[in-house]
């Protein structure tokens, strides 16, 4: 299956991901843990990345496409894939289209995360992430770590992203709004979003999603 994951900032996008990902057996391909990977590697590309991740704001096009496009060459994508956080506004989408149209494939489902700004914020302020790979994702209160500040997955230590300040958590939501929301409509002209509730426990949600998807097929 071939599937963009969508919805706000702290929405749920890489806890279901890396779940829905084993389930369908497909690659879970995030550009911000990308772009993350390359920051902690001191990469130009990280480097460049990092200045707009700071404040927000979208890193530019001409770089995020041709690394999602690098990333959904790689072997294990041939079969499938699911998107997280990529595409990002209907530029990235339309790059997105005509990548699948060269390769004479299809998307089959366009999965869009809903929850309120509320529960974005809390989820936002108690997340912590591992220094070792920023898809192992816990939360101070809602899905904390067996030993506190301890990675389950791999014993990394836990931090809190730069990017979840107060600030810069305002100027991605208003990005989310302005800039990636219109993916939504650009995808339900083509008949490919499932709108699921992203509150609940985890597990709840996983199998809302894999219900939805099923529906879809
Ligand atoms: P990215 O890393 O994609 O961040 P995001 O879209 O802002 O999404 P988040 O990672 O904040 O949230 P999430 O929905 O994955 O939630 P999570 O599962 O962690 O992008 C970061 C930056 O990179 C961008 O701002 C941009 O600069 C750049 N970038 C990336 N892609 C780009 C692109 N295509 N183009 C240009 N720039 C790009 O969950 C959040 C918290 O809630 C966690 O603590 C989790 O444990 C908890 N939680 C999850 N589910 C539940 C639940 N059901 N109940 C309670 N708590 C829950
Ligand atoms: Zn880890």
């Amino acid at each position: 299956m071939r599937i963009v994951l969508v919805g706000p900032p702290g929405a749920g996008k890489g806890t279901q991901a890396v779940r829905l990902a084993e389930k369908l057996s497909i690659p879970h391909i995030s550009t911000g843990d990308l772009f993350r990977a390359n920051i902690s590697q001191g990469t130009e590309l990280g480097k460049l990345a990092q200045s707009y991740m700071d404040k927000g704001e979208l890193v530019p096009d001409s770089v995020t496409i041709g690394m999602a496009k690098d990333r959904m060459e790689q072997p294990d994508a041939v079969k499938g894939f699911l998107l997280d956080g990529f595409p990002r506004n209907v530029e990235q989408a339309e790059a997105l289209d005509e990548l699948l149209q060269t390769e004479g494939i299809t998307l089959d489902a366009v999965l869009d995360l809903e929850v309120s700004e509320d529960e974005v914020v809390k989820r936002i302020a108690g997340r912590r992430i591992c220094r070792n790979d920023s898809s192992h994702v816990f939360h101070v209160t809602y899905s904390p770590p067996k030993k506190e500040g301890v990675c389950d997955v791999c014993g990394g230590e836990l931090y809190q992203r730069d990017d979840d300040s107060e600030d810069t958590v305002r100027t991605r939501l208003e990005i989310y709004h302005t800039k990636t929301e219109p993916i939504i409509d650009y995808y339900k002209a083509q008949g490919l979003v499932v709108t699921i509730s992203s509150l609940g426990p985890v597990g709840e949600i996983t199998q809302r999603a894999l219900e939805a998807l099923k529906r879809e097929k």
